[in-house]
């Protein structure tokens, strides 16, 4: 998979598809050659223009500058004539920011080594394969190893860079990213995903022009409003053509991703961790380790590129024994009581839930401290037994007599001003001493970055955790990070904090998996802003939205499944009207919704008429007759109610391709409008399938399409399966 050509002097890293190039030049520089459809040859070097000008510097020395500001590097330094985006930027002790990496070996393994401390996608040695650049700055004594990876089952490929000092002196990294790419412009465009709370991932696609176009955050977490996803993809890209170069980050902070269009028509892509806010001390004998970017580049369209990342997620970065298992359908008290419930109430919930076939009571926000609203107590994970009366074990043997298993609400980052564990420990939370802390939804952020702070809180949970049998538990984070100040680092280590930080929530989370290794864990962030792939390291499911609305959740869902599998969204069937926008939908296209996600409900389940307590007995018995479909299938979209404002329709095929579901919602109806014919995807052409009781055969269904009735009322859905005959 992995070669290089000592002649030539070039690396190929082949996937099954893809083909992705370095070279070496002047025997120092590490430039980029090719990232496409697959090659087999290595003698690529002409790819490189080196005979044109202004040549390499060995012949041309006087034009250095303009050497290092037009060839496509791999990691492009700052500070010696390179003015595109650098990837790398080291403040000298004595305060120079100019470094020179030169090349020094390399080394090609089996497997894949682990990122100390970071998620990481991973794989057996037999099944993925790594090759290490191992590049030197003299003068700094820095070395700096370009890891780059691929799988056997995947046509995408990984890189992060590890930073040492191997030098005397201490030097500050003031900007380490994770991936560069360098290329000629093809008209490309720019695709992303934006929003804002309760309106998560919405797909924005423009035109490359001139200059930098970033998508970014120093939220402190990925974010509800920017992605860490950035795709270049030219023009005439569809669902299934074209061509799309892909990047994901495989981390939950702050990060920059950006394309960069420069005086010559070259394109440079790179994401890493945002370089605002961020400066690491490096001390001799320290590394400094860039987290992940998995980058797929796929010439069958968008929708290759995505089944690219379904794979690659579900099989080298998930790990949770979770997987590949149906998960309970639990019932979540947040939207059906808000803080006003007790222990008496959520066994009304449980008693409905389990008739109607429901598995799983998650007790949300509010069940500690003497939290009935969210001004308080976040940080006294203790069970408040005025609500939960009897005390938690109980409450949870009596949802356990149901049949039924028990999930629990946490917020562990955070601290409530009003909180005994404030008032004992002031010095706790991020904070600029003289300074407000700014609050937001009155709370603050706990110093992550200090261990004993991540301990202490970590025990307080694991405590209640362990008082009871506690099968599922959904881990919250309300706010993002400001007023960035440590009590327990000094002035040159302040700006460690933004990492320090997700460093100490991964090992929190690695300790919670550890010490319950069977746990569902679900992570969560004032909906969904840290859906992404470093926390689906942690757990096989996020929270997608706090919007459950049926039709927003379309653009919601559209957008989270363009890059991460459908296993992972969280996704309920709650009231209407819906408490975020007021929108009424019907039951059945509601539970639709949900079923192309991991389904649950959240709602008083009491409150429910005959009617409705029906449908839900069917959608429960749907999913499990689907889901094992659902959550191992392939998906595909056909169309895209965000883009054409009418419908939405997209389809999950079995692997094996005897069995499919089709999704499709008609959002408004209109008048006098006749069936249409719906072309599905991804069916074997050559096999019978039988669909709605007719039998047709699967390039029938593909080039002719299924026939979707129109329908009189608005928000309609159908759900059909297609089995082979
Ligand atoms: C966040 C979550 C919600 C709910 C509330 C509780 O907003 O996304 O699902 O848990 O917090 O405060």
């Amino acid at each position: 998979m992995i070669r290089f050509d000592e002649k030539n002097k070039v690396f190929l890293l082949n996937t099954e598809h893809t083909s992705y190039g370095i070279a070496l030049t002047d025997d120092r520089y590490v430039c980029h050659l090719y990232y496409g459809s697959r090659l087999e040859e290595t003698d690529l070097r002409y790819l490189l223009r080196e005979d044109e000008g202004p040549f390499t510097p060995s012949s041309n020395k006087r034009e250095t500058g303009s050497f290092l500001d037009s060839a496509p590097m791999e990691y492009p330094e700052s500070g010696m004539g390179d003015y595109r985006e650098s990837a790398l930027r080291i403040r000298s002790a004595a305060g120079y920011r100019a470094s020179e990496l030169v090349y020094e070996g390399y080394e090609i393994m089996a497997g894949k080594p682990r990122l100390e401390g970071l998620p990481a996608t991973w794989g057996a040695d037999s099944a993925c394969s790594t090759l290490k650049i191992y590049c030197r700055d003299q003068l700094l004594g820095m070395k700096v190893t370009l890891l780059y990876s691929v799988f056997q089952d995947s046509d995408a490929l990984t890189r992060s860079a590890i930073i040492e000092n191997e030098g005397k002196e201490p030097f500050y990294i003031e900007k380490a990213l994770s991936a560069c790419l360098d290329m000629d412009d093809r008209g490309f465009e720019v695709m992303g995903l934006f929003g804002s709370w309760a309106r998560e991932r919405r797909i924005q696609r423009i035109p490359l022009g001139y200059g930098r176009q970033n998508i970014a955050s120093f939220r402190g977490e990925s974010s509800h409003q920017e992605h860490p996803f950035l795709a270049l993809v030219t023009p005439e890209t569809t669902q299934d053509t074209g061509e799309v170069y892909a990047m994901n980050f495989v981390y939950s902070g702050n990060f920059i991703a950006q394309a960069e269009k420069s005086q010559f028509d070259s394109v440079r892509m790179t994401m890493g961790i945002h370089p605002e806010g961020f400066t690491w001390k490096l001390e001799p004998g320290e590394s400094f380790t860039a987290p992940e970017v998995v980058m797929v580049y796929s010439s069958e369209g968008l929708g290759k590129m995505t089944r690219t990342f379904h794979d690659l997620y579900r099989n080298h970065l998930i790990r949770s024994p979770w997987l590949h298992r149906k998960r309970p359908i639990l019932i979540n008290n947040w939207e059906a009581t808000y803080f006003d419930f007790d222990e008496k109430k959520l066994l009304e919930i449980a008693e409905d839930a389990s008739e109607l076939g429901i598995e799983m009571l998650v007790m949300d926000d509010g069940w500690f401290g003497k939290r009935s609203n969210d001004d308080s107590s976040l940080g006294d994970w203790r069970v408040n037994e005025e609500k939960i009366r009897g005390g938690l074990n109980s409450l949870v043997e009596n949802v356990k007599k149901l049949g039924m298993k028990f999930g629990i609400w946490i917020e562990p980052e955070m601290i409530s001003p009003d909180s005994e564990l404030y008032r004992q420990h002031p010095d706790w939370a991020l904070q600029v001493p003289g300074r407000d802390i700014t609050q937001s939804r009155a709370q603050y952020v706990l110093d992550l970055s200090r261990e004993e702070v991540a301990d202490g809180v970590y025990e307080m949970i694991a405590e209640v955790l362990h008082s009871a049998d506690i099968s599922y538990v959904k881990w919250d984070m309300n706010r993002q990070l400001a007023t960035m100040g440590s009590y327990a680092w000094p002035a040159d280590r302040q700006g460690e904090l933004y990492h320090r930080y997700m460093l100490g929530v991964y090992r929190m989370q690695e300790r919670l998996l550890a010490d319950f290794p069977d746990l569902l864990l679900e992570n969560c962030s004032g909906g969904g802003a840290r859906f992404d792939a470093g926390m689906l390291y942690y757990s096989p499911q996020i929270w997608c939205s706090d919007d459950t609305d049926a039709v927003e959740r379309l653009s919601i869902q559209e957008g989270t499944a363009l890059i991460y599998p459908v296993s992972a969204m969280g996704a309920h069937v709650s009231v209407c009207p819906n408490h975020t926008v007021g929108r009424v939908t019907p039951f059945v296209t509601r539970g639709h919704v949900a079923l192309s996600g991991t389904f649950g409900y959240e709602l008083d389940i009491t409150k429910l008429t005959d009617e409705e307590k029906a449908i839900v007995k069917a959608q429960t018995a749907e999913y499990h007759r689907y889901n094992d479909l659902i959550r191992e299938g392939d998906y595909y979209r056909m169309e895209s109610y965000t883009e054409n404002k009418d419908r939405d329709s997209w389809m999950i095929v079995s692997k094996e391709k005897d069995r499919a579901l089709v999704f499709c919602v008609q959002v408004l109806s209109g008048a006098n409008r006749k069936s249409r014919f719906l072309r599905l995807k991804g069916l074997d052409p050559d096999r019978r399938y039988v669909a709605d009781g007719r039998e047709y055969q699967g390039s029938t269904l593909m080039r002719a399409g299924l026939r979707i009735p129109a329908e009189s009322g608005d928000f309609k859905s159908r759900l059909i399966e297609i089995r082979q005959v």
